[in-house]
């Protein structure tokens, strides 16, 4: 059950353990040392302040021609597997039975951000979008299943978990900023979202 549901968003606080979470980034540091993160362009030209990186059989990829996935990072591998802790916590929390085919890894280092946006680019939106914090605090904003309209803004902390599914998949959400340094999970500060997400 989660905690509690903002606009249909299911929010499931320290969802982890502080020994879980270590487990966890221990995973994504191994993908992440596969995959190098990297800052995607835009479509308007300029690179996302947030770096990225994706495992499982489809990463999300952005540049002048659009948001896709693509199913090699740019420096021509394939994704690494998406991890085993990172699979139990979608069969937690997902209730569906069909497995991710990405998990998109954001790293947000000091002043980082992502703005108002829709995950769209998956071709079937009954499957949920699962999302995991890790590493400092960040705001996140949740707005309507439109651009604009009043929002809502909550703290997710390091080992929170959300579910957007249902009514809400469509729903505009985004990272307002920050707090750089709250949490001691990394070393050098900064935050880690995953997002796991059924590409096809
Ligand atoms: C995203 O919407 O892709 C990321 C959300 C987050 O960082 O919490
Ligand atoms: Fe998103």
């Amino acid at each position: 059950m989660p905690d509690f549901t903002v606009r249909g968003f299911k929010v499931y606080k320290a969802f982890l353990s502080q020994q879980a979470q270590a487990a966890l980034l221990d995973q994504i540091r191994e993908v992440a040392r596969v995959a190098p993160p990297f800052s995607p362009q835009t479509p308007y030209g300029k690179p996302m302040s947030v770096k990225m990186t994706s495992a499982g059989q489809f990463g999300w990829f952005s540049d002048k021609s659009g948001y896709r996935y693509v199913e090699m990072h740019p420096q021509g591998a394939p994704w690494p597997a998406i991890p085993d802790a990172v699979m139990r916590i979608w069969q937690s929390v997902s209730g569906v039975d069909r497995q991710p085919d990405c998990c998109l890894i954001n790293y947000y280092g000091e002043g980082a951000r992502m703005g108002m946006h829709q995950d769209k680019d998956e071709a079937d939106f009954q499957w949920p979008v699962v999302s995991v914090s890790l590493g400092d605090e960040g705001l996140f904003r949740i707005g309507n299943t439109t651009r604009g309209g009043k929002t809502e803004s909550l703290w997710l902390h390091s080992g929170d978990v959300v579910v957007m599914g249902g009514a809400a998949r469509l729903t505009y959400h985004g990272v307002d900023k920050i707090r750089f340094g709250s949490s001691s999970l990394l070393p050098k500060g900064g935050r880690i979202n995953l997002t796991l997400r059924v590409v096809e």
